[in-house]
């Protein structure tokens, strides 16, 4: 069996879609009865046939899935009763739980018209009431840690300053906007989304999962540690910006520019982020999933200029005939999927035919080989691309989201316009993308004898035809992939296998937890962060998935208590593992 929870992708999933089999309901019900687990399973369909290759055993051992022991921090193995209480006391929990919903209470909406901050203060006003919040809030927290506002005063920059400033700073981030709640959907929330409700099991509110629980457990954890007497030896910093959810350009690039010259390049000991799928259950195992990678992104801005005309003397071929053609050409030819040893999907495919089990659907025998053998990496790609949760982490996409042209019923048009946004393959490049529609576009223009400009650059001259203009947008190349061997991977992905073994699910799990490398196929805030550190993890740690079963960005957005608790108990963990960490 096979579960299929990712995120980028599942939100495209609709739920009546969801199958459910006999082996994943018994699972599930052993898994929810003591662990209150919210997963849902997936059929996978017929198990595909596998050939049995005969693999040489010295492959088959868990040197291709390297995972580092559980990290405990020495005050968890002295006394965990701080532990006890986040996931256990329901006082605490309940008022853990109060100061949560109270930050979705502000509307810190961004949306896709958001004005320059400088000039339009007054857009940004809720993001002020929200500061106040957090300070009434957390009043140890605002004690004990600076706080500035670099370049807007809508940023928020804490900094819990260690006694030994030779340390590298741990930088943990979480962004204080939410999408907008489209008014055409409000009927369709079960609670008002500015509300916030619990009703017990689940949290609802816009926001509540995307981003203010992260945010709010951060200072949750951070005032937990005040109360213990920690002392940080290494500085922690709060990097919260206020433009995640529109690219990120007045929050997360003004303070990643201020950390970089308040701490130099790489002077960060590591960051984290939210990021996209937390865990999958492969057979009866746990993956949990931080993203080391990320996805590139690149629109493409395409249009066609022909001479107009009265539409009762027409060519064979309209300017909407030939941009219908472009558009039906780039679909035809999809980017091929393709597994470099450099994406970590690579390591976590390894990870999958290491820990899957005998007569698991996942190819192992051929994941094992696909380096060296050509024909198992193409089963390998045909198996992934089959699979919903798995297909958008090995191959550079592209979407046509905008298409534009005519404008009366009698006359021919002059001029449209087509939009494609790209997800970049983690291996691949904007140039590579860009080289491939450009190709798409330069056979349409041969066959109809059009001229091609691409970037102002003069490709194909223009004809008595007219001619196409090609221009790539914003590019964001794939990220920089993380280090998966090293101290700094170690504590961070020994904490996460302590959090879900040892304090979510203690004596509950058939086997091990296995922290594999992975990738986010959206982007974060993260992106404008490649210059503070190397070590990047993207990874907002959950029993769910918080973009299938936590509906972000959309209707109902939630997200089961439990979660929001682990990730106060993984801050509190992580910070004091850093702080152990000597390097
Ligand atoms: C705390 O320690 C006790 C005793 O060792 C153990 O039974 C319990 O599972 C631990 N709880 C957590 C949340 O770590
Ligand atoms: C916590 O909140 C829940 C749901 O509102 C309520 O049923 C429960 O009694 C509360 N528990 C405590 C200890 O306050
Ligand atoms: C092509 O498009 C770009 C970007 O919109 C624009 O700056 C440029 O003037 C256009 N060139 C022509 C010849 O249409
Ligand atoms: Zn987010």
């Amino acid at each position: 069996m096979y579960k299929d929870i990712e995120a980028g992708v599942a939100a495209r999933v609709p739920n009546s879609k969801k199958k459910y089999s006999a082996i994943a309901a018994l699972s599930l019900a052993f898994l929810l009865s003591i662990a209150k687990l919210w997963f849902i399973w997936y059929f996978l369909g017929a198990p595909s046939k596998i050939s049995k290759l005969s693999v040489g055993n010295s492959i088959l051992d868990d040197s291709a899935c390297p995972v580092a022991p559980a990290l405990r921090p020495e005050s968890y193995v002295k006394d965990n009763s701080t532990l006890v209480k986040i996931v256990e006391d329901q006082t605490f929990r309940n008022e853990s739980v109060a100061k949560l919903l109270g930050a979705v209470h502000y509307r810190t909406v961004s949306s896709d018209s958001r004005p320059d901050p400088k000039t339009n203060p007054e857009f940004y006003a809720p993001f002020l009431k929200f500061h106040e919040y957090l300070q009434k809030t957390y009043p140890l927290a605002h004690k004990y840690l600076d706080l500035e506002h670099p370049g807007y005063e809508f940023n928020l920059l804490y900094t819990w300053r260690g006694s030994d400033p030779s340390l590298k700073p741990l930088v943990l981030m979480a962004h204080q906007d939410v999408v907008p709640v489209n008014p055409d959907t409000l009927g369709e929330w079960e609670h008002e989304p500015f509300e916030g409700y619990y009703d017990g099991h689940f949290l609802y509110g816009r926001g509540v999962s995307d981003c203010k629980s992260l945010l709010s457990s951060l200072f949750q954890a951070i005032e937990l540690l005040i109360k213990d007497g920690f002392e940080p030896t290494r500085t922690v910093v709060l990097s919260l910006g206020f433009d995640e959810e529109v690219g990120g350009k007045y929050g997360a690039a003004t303070l990643s520019d201020f950390l970089v010259s308040r701490y130099g390049r790489h002077g960060a000991y590591a960051i984290v982020d939210e990021g996209g799928a937390a865990i999958e259950q492969i057979d009866d195992t746990l993956f949990a999933l931080p993203a080391v990678g990320e996805k590139g992104s690149l629109e493409s801005y395409i249009e066609l200029f022909t001479p107009g005309g009265h539409s009762s003397v027409p060519p064979d071929h309209t300017n909407i005939g030939i941009i219908s053609e472009l558009v039906s050409n780039i679909e035809k030819a999809p980017f091929s999927p393709d597994i470099t040893e450099s994406n970590p999907f690579f390591k976590y495919l390894q990870c999958m035919a290491v820990h899957a089990t005998e007569d698991s659907a996942v190819p192992k025998n051929e994941i094992l080989r696909l380096l060296v053998d050509e024909s198992a990496k193409e089963r390998v790609l045909k198996w992934v691309d089959s699979k919903r949760n798995l297909r958008y982490l090995a191959k550079t996409t592209q979407a046509v989201d905008i298409i534009d042209g005519g404008i009366k019923a009698n006359a021919l048009p002059e001029h449209t316009k087509l939009v494609v946004n790209h997800r970049v393959n983690v291996g691949s490049s904007c140039a590579v993308t860009g080289e491939k529609i450009l190709n798409d576009i330069k056979s349409v223009a041969s066959k109809h004898n059009l001229g091609l400009r691409f970037n102002n650059e003069e490709i194909l001259p223009k004809t008595e035809n007219g001619y196409f203009n090609y221009t790539t947008g914003d590019m964001l190349e794939p990220a920089p992939v993380s280090p998966t061997t090293g101290g700094n991977w170690e504590v961070f992905s020994g904490t996460v296998k302590h959090l879900f073994e040892d304090i979510a699910y203690p004596g509950q799990l058939k086997n091990p937890v296995v922290v594999s490398p992975s990738i986010t196929t959206g982007n974060t805030d993260t992106a404008h962060y490649w210059d503070l550190t190397k070590h990047i993890y993207r990874y907002r740690l959950a029993t769910f998935n918080s973009v299938l079963d936590g509906h972000a960005h959309g209707v109902n957005e939630q997200m089961p208590v439990e979660s929001h608790m682990y990730l106060v108990a993984f801050n509190y963990e992580y910070i004091r593992n850093c702080d152990a960490a000597k390097d």
